[in-house]
């Protein structure tokens, strides 16, 4: 199970101090949320910042796009993301974003907000390599985790079994040291955090998280 650090609660003007911190500890993805203002009322980071990201560090880049229209930029996007996830509320024709995304070599996501049950994604999930189960609200980080969103990562894990399919399954938003356990235990694949990593010590703070990941996985 892989930790994911979004530097949506990074310290900016120290982006460069926080990702070595985080890259130490042994952490190999880093989450970028791309809000365009429209599809969530908050507004970040840019092409710009994924480019220089992976120019300077050796990681993974999983981006998060929270916006109206990400088939705008696709390709500039892809130049930097080993995973990119748009999201199945983007008004854009899904099927056709994840071929082109497939196209440019990198792996396609597709997000679900709290309200959207996994059944409507099913005839999509034999094309993606990644499902982001949010669990909060998409827009901020430093929110309250929705727990009832949890039932989902299961839900997909069975699917994903029962059809023989390979995608992975992230969870993002809300993720604390109190109740990382609890997400872990639903078998995702990926756990998504920014406050809980950034916000005070970071190598701390992933010790915590990782070995609160490993109380579970190893008692499988
Ligand atoms: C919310 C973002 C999340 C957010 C998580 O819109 O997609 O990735 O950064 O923040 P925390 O872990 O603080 O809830
Ligand atoms: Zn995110």
């Amino acid at each position: 199970m892989e930790l994911s650090a979004s530097i949506l609660s990074a310290d900016l003007l120290n982006l460069e101090r926080d990702i070595s911190q985080v890259l130490e500890m042994g952490v190999k993805w880093i989450h970028l949320d791309v809000m365009d203002g429209h599809f969530v009322p908050n507004l970040t980071f840019g092409i710009p910042l994924g480019q220089a990201i992976v120019s300077k560090f050796k990681v993974n880049i999983e981006s998060h796009l929270m916006v109206d229209n990400p088939d705008k930029f696709l390709d500039k996007y892809c130049s930097f993301s080993k995973i990119l996830t748009f999201h199945y509320e983007a008004p854009v024709q899904t099927n056709r974003t994840i071929k082109d995304i497939e196209g440019f070599g990198v792996i396609p996501g597709l997000s679900i907000k709290p309200g959207t049950h996994p059944s409507t994604i099913e005839k999509f999930l034999p094309e993606v390599g990644f499902v982001l189960v949010m669990t909060v609200e998409p827009g901020f980080s430093g929110q309250k985790l929705i727990e009832d969103s949890l039932y989902k990562v299961k839900l997909l894990r069975d699917y994903r079994e029962k059809e023989s399919l390979s995608f992975l399954i992230g969870v993002d938003g809300g993720i604390n040291r109190e109740n990382i356990g609890k997400v872990a235990a639903t078998g995702p694949d990926m756990i998504i955090s920014a406050s809980s990593i950034f916000n005070g010590d970071i190598r701390e703070n992933i010790n915590h998280l990782k070995s609160a990941i490993s109380v579970v996985t190893n008692g499988q």
